[in-house]
């Protein structure tokens, strides 16, 4: 495999395109024989905010390990940028680090990085709890400081693997707001990995479906801001999706 980045030596590999923040070509990964993607390809954007949607066990978690360099082991070809972060549905918080030595975590200590991290801690509502202890978090809190922890990193691509999917539903509709103002303020491309049909309408600039290790349905969301769960095109748009899916939307 080629996993290339952003790099701007010119005796290295080719960079990345300007114009592109993902370039993932003709990827095909197996396990044990059991083939995940089959001859895959993305291109993303600069700025774009893609959804990818699947049945589990599609392969949606693979191809962002992938994207994040956590697996090495796939044929094909990668260009992704130097600066990315990732996010999980747990918060994979070390709880022996207080909140922001969490945050800052494998950053050089020094005093620029420690206000750049207070600064993050700020944006997601938790500078009070800089010092606080990670158990003493609720699951939301938590997962935002997980959110500042990639944040802080200033990536150009931002991976999150159902980073809401473990919260209830006010807290994650406050996430969702939280993640658009940081996406709005940061603009960094995203691939949001999602079950959740009505986050990816309300958040994404473009949706994919992932079947059979291929993307089966890829749509823009051309719904303008505020996006409103009563618009008739929102429905339209979920019912094609939970149709892709499998799902009877009925
Ligand atoms: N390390 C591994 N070893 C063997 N098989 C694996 C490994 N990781 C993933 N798989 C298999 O690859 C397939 C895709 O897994 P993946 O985790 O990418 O799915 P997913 O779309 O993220 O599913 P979910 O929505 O449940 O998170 C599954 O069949 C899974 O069992
Ligand atoms: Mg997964």
């Amino acid at each position: 495999m080629v996993h290339e980045s952003m790099v701007h030596d010119h005796t290295g590999p080719i960079p990345l395109s300007r114009d592109l923040a993902v370039e993932a070509r003709h990827l095909t990964k197996a396990y044990d024989g059991h083939v995940v993607l089959r001859d895959f390809s993305l291109d993303m954007r600069p700025s774009e905010f893609v959804a990818l949607l699947g049945r589990s066990g599609s392969g949606k978690s693979t191809f962002l390990r992938v994207l994040g360099a956590l697996d090495g082991q796939v044929d094909g070809h990668v260009r992704v940028p130097q600066r990315r972060a990732i996010v999980f549905q747990d918060p994979r918080l070390m709880p022996w680090l207080p909140v922001l030595r969490n945050v800052t975590l494998g950053l050089p200590q020094t005093r620029e990085v420690k206000e750049r991290g207070l600064a993050t801690l700020a944006e997601v509502g938790l500078e009070r709890h800089a010092n606080s202890w990670p158990r003493t978090l609720s699951g939301g809190e938590a997962q935002r400081v997980a959110l500042a922890r990639a944040m802080v990193r200033e990536p150009q691509l931002l991976l999150l693997d159902e980073p809401f999917g473990a919260l209830d539903a006010l807290t994650r509709i406050r996430m969702h707001t939280l993640l658009q103002a940081l996406y709005q303020r940061h603009r960094p491309a995203v691939l949001l990995v999602t079950h959740d049909v009505d986050e990816a309408i309300l958040l994404a600039d473009r949706i994919l479906v992932l079947t059979e290790g291929q993307i089966s349905l890829s749509v823009p969301v051309d719904l303008a801001p505020p996006r409103s769960r009563s618009d008739p095109r929102f429905a339209v748009l979920r019912r094609r999706l939970l149709t892709e899916l499998g799902v009877d939307a009925d």
